[in-house]
């Protein structure tokens, strides 16, 4: 048997049938009011069928915020509690655990999107310093993120933000929530001295830099019964949304960060490999969110992996935290990385889009389909939300 396949325990928390999770994918189809509906009820629950062990919700705004994809979903009131109810019902009734992803954009949004319009909302980031890069499909112009972001007073604030969206997660039945850490979002914004200028105890050395994202795990593992519950998702080498930084930061911020995170006990480390372009098929529709160029200046090692950098870290003696690896894994090397006790899970993503049935298919060593309808796959537009989105076969029996 793949030893993908043997089931995982997180110290305290849950025992997962396998140790295979599907990643969170916004997918932009949310077209009722931010909420889930039936399209995503059938997704999901079509996803957990004999599936993975965890699967991760697409990022969920913790507030009336956007970002360039003007379906992704919010959960700020007990109606959005309510219809993500409906969908980790579907999953639970399929044998998977649910998760919720937090994500909070930060400064990667644009004051003139209809949400951040008709609410009235600022855009808030760790400092009034733009994001570079973004585009705003639906805006004229297509423009990038705001120029306007305005310093947060008080993160206190936004953790209590996150914690308000939490409870109501918590009240949709969600096993366990996956902070949204990389991607240059708001906690990655706080880590990041590109983006955080602040000379008060959330900015300048790392351990100020780092202490939004750990007072987040407290509140959150507090709130939602420990940190066994808690996945940080985190992208050391990233370069999303104008947040690269050179080697020397990475390398001191993911230590202390991941160190933190480990003597916390938090359930689970997701470590992504974004930006180290390792296994990764450039400009081809399948290597599609596959390769990140870096900007130059930001060169890595030749042939560096974070995940086996950092990972040994989490995996070490003593640790109550589970390693999980994402980006551009395949089946061969996720199962030899879980033979060797490298990691203890491997998250997939893009696979699961075209392949409802990614845990059959490695149970029966049938290769995965390929996405081979181009890229409107992944965020639309679409006529209708089911359209590439519940309609993708299964492998023949
Ligand atoms: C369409 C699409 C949407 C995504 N949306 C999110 C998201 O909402 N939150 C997040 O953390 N990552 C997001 N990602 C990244 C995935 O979670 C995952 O890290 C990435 O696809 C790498 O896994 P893979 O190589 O198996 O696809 C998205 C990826 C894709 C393809």
């Amino acid at each position: 048997m793949s030893s993908l396949l043997e089931p995982a325990i997180i110290e305290k928390g849950l025992t997962l049938r396998n140790r295979v999770a599907m990643a969170s994918m916004t997918r932009n189809r949310c077209v009722d009011s931010f909420k889930p509906g039936p399209a995503q009820v059938r997704y999901y629950a079509d996803r957990a069928r004999d599936g993975p062990g965890i699967i991760v919700s697409e990022g969920i705004f913790v507030d009336w915020a956007g970002t360039d994809w003007k379906h992704a979903p919010v959960m700020a009131s007990n109606e959005h509690a309510q219809a993500w109810r409906a969908v980790v019902d579907a999953v639970h009734n399929e044998g998977a655990y649910m998760f919720f992803q937090a994500w909070h954009a930060g400064r990667c949004q644009n004051d003139q999107m209809p949400i951040m319009k008709s609410t009235g909302r600022p855009v808030l980031a760790p400092s009034s310093v733009p994001a570079e890069d973004g585009k705003y499909h639906d805006l004229p112009g297509i423009p990038g993120h705001t120029k306007n972001a305005k310093a947060i007073e008080n993160p206190r604030d936004v953790i209590e933000t996150y914690r308000r969206s939490i409870l109501l997660a918590k009240m949709a039945g969600f096993d366990g929530v996956e902070l949204l850490c990389q991607g240059g979002y708001l906690p990655h914004q706080f880590m990041n001295s590109r983006a955080n200028k602040r000379t008060d105890a959330y900015g300048g050395s790392v351990e100020n830099r780092c202490r939004f994202t750990l007072e987040l795990v407290d509140a959150i593992s507090k709130e939602f019964g420990g940190p066994e519950f808690i996945c940080v998702k985190i992208s050391p080498t990233d370069v999303l949304n104008d947040s690269v930084v050179t080697f020397d930061e990475m390398q001191e911020t993911y230590t202390y960060l991941i160190k933190e995170l480990v003597g916390r006990k938090v359930g689970i480390i997701n470590i992504c490999r974004r930006g180290a372009n390792i296994g990764a098929e450039s400009a081809n529709p399948e290597g599609y969110l596959s390769y990140f160029p870096r900007p130059e200046g930001y060169p890595l090692p030749s042939n560096y992996d974070p995940v086996l950098d950092f990972g040994g870290l989490v995996k070490c003696p003593g640790s109550a935290s589970t390693l999980m690896a994402n980006q551009d894994y395949d089946v061969e090397e996720a199962n030899r990385l879980v033979k060797e006790g490298k990691i203890d899970l491997v998250m997939i993503g893009r696979p699961f889009i075209y392949n409802p049935d990614v845990v059959n298919r490695i149970n029966k060593g049938v290769s995965f389909a390929k996405n081979d309808r181009g890229h409107s796959v992944y965020y639309g537009p679409y006529l209708e939300p089911d359209e590439n989105y519940n309609d993708w076969p299964v492998a023949a029996a």
